[in-house]
């Protein structure tokens, strides 16, 4: 799994709190996120995972599939941008089931607002989409960054994308425990949750 793991904790707080039929993760690498995801919906008892990468290199694959919860998982092959992959995402969700959606492919901000358009339709309200990794725009200079990371980041697809979708909001999801006087919270993930309000 290549994230953060308060990153993970928090998620899995908002999984368990919204219980999706479905999980679509773009952005696959070794599966890690994906069988963790798969885990969540084990124990709540209900949901499974569809997950899409540009590449699935072959030994992930095997890996991915030779796991006991592999039934719980779908793998799909292509950019999460081509229409086509989109379609064939769209055609093994019901329109009555609930649907969350993490956005963990290409960072770059037209690849994030193009998926930000397409999967979009697909989330439930009161359900997200995370465009995770907007950390990216605060480490530039960092050892393999890019300079216009400062603009060409998630968070920038964010912004654009909320300017023209008044039935989405950028939100922290509530905390469902916080003890003491901490209002943010250590993440790769900043500015990544927008929740479906209509
Ligand atoms: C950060 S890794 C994903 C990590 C994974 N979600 C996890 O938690 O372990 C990014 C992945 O995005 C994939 N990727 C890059 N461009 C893509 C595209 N256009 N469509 C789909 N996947 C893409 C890469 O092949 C890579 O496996």
């Amino acid at each position: 799994m290549i994230q953060l793991p308060e990153d993970m904790l928090r998620i899995q707080e908002v999984i368990y709190d919204i219980k999706p039929d479905v999980i679509v993760e773009t952005g696959v690498a070794h599966g890690g996120s994906l069988i963790f995801y798969a885990s969540l919906c084990t124990a709540i008892g209900k949901g499974r995972v569809i997950g899409i990468d540009i590449e699935i290199r072959p030994h992930n694959r095997v890996a991915i599939e030779e796991h006991r919860l592999s039934p719980l998982i779908s793998l799909v092959e292509g950019s999460s941008i081509d229409a086509d992959i989109v379609q064939s995402v769209k055609d093994q969700i019901g329109a009555a089931e609930t649907v969350l959606v993490l956005l963990d492919s290409n960072h770059l901000k037209d690849h994030v607002l193009a998926e930000l358009e397409a999967y979009s339709p697909l989330v439930s309200p009161g359900s997200y989409i995370v465009a995770c990794d907007g950390i990216m725009q605060q480490v530039v200079r960092a050892p393999r960054t890019a300079e216009d990371w400062t603009w060409n980041n998630p968070i920038s697809a964010v912004n654009e994308f909320v300017a023209n979708h008044p039935e989405f909001e950028c939100v922290e999801p509530a905390w469902p425990f916080n003890e003491g006087k901490i209002i943010e919270r250590v993440t790769y993930w900043p500015k990544a949750f927008l929740r479906r309000k209509v």
